[in-house]
């Protein structure tokens, strides 16, 4: 795949980065949904543009119930069809059965082998034919995503196009649109919760926390990725 990739103006809002992202990807693009308040907010702005934008989502098994009733509530406001990606099945019952069901505290290599099952493996299978993908990620979340771009190549995953239109957006930016535009929005925000993943890998933060705080709390900041967006 040989697309270009634009430069987005520094000033460019979240509608932009997404038209210039499709456009240039030139092919199928999906946003990877994990129902949080961005990923929500990216399918009621692109719903808004009428833009044409896949969604698929990774069920690792592990999710919260209130995630599931985010996918439902969109689903419903928005007729949305979600392509959803389970995990092999064979490879959780191995990982299970040799290693016990909260095997990823007890060691960093342990925690990436089953986001490698439950996630990263799915995600190869998500992007097979798409030309780029859409996540809801933002600079100021994490050290890790202090310098993405808001169109980068995915070279990782075959050289399609990745696009984070929420990069620049601050987390109140982020909940006045959330509000203004009444979105669904996960009941465990409302619980102290400020990033959501896994069921037993997060938590609430306290207030004064890093907004990832709740995420793999047992880890070292540095290394609260999942491998979904390794570079
Ligand atoms: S993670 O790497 O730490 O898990 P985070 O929860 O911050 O990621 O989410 C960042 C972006 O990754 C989301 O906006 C979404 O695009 C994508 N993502 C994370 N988890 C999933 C999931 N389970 N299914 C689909 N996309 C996901
Ligand atoms: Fe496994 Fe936790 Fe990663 Fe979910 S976030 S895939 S439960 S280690």
């Amino acid at each position: 795949m040989n697309t270009s990739i634009p430069e987005t103006a520094p000033n460019a809002t979240p509608q932009e980065i997404l038209c210039e992202g499709i456009e240039a990807a030139a092919g199928p693009v999906s946003l990877a949904c994990s129902f949080s308040l961005e990923d929500v907010a990216i399918i009621d702005i692109a719903h808004q543009a009428g833009l044409k934008l896949g969604v698929f989502a990774l069920d690792t098994g592990r999710l919260n119930e209130e995630t599931y009733e985010v996918a439902d509530a969109l689903v419903e406001r928005y007729r949305l069809k979600i392509d959803w990606y389970f995990p092999r099945h064979e490879a959780v019952e191995a990982l299970e059965r040799a290693e016990g069901l909260f095997s990823f505290r007890e060691s960093l290599d342990k925690r990436h082998a089953c986001c490698g099952i439950r996630k990263v493996e799915p995600l190869s299978r998500a992007l097979k034919g798409l030309a780029g993908w859409v996540t809801g990620m933002r600079r100021e979340q994490s050290v890790t995503r202090s310098d993405l771009k808001t169109i980068e190549r995915d070279e990782l995953n075959g050289g399609i196009l990745k696009i984070n239109p929420l990069l620049d957006w601050s987390e109140e930016q982020l909940l006045t649109y959330s509000e203004e535009n009444r979105l669904p929005r996960n009941r465990l925000y409302s619980q102290g919760y400020r990033s959501i993943g896994c069921a037993p890998c997060t938590r609430a933060v306290q207030l004064g926390e890093n907004a990832r705080a709740g995420r793999w709390w047992w880890e070292n900041p540095e290394h609260k990725e999942c491998g979904l967006h390794r570079r």
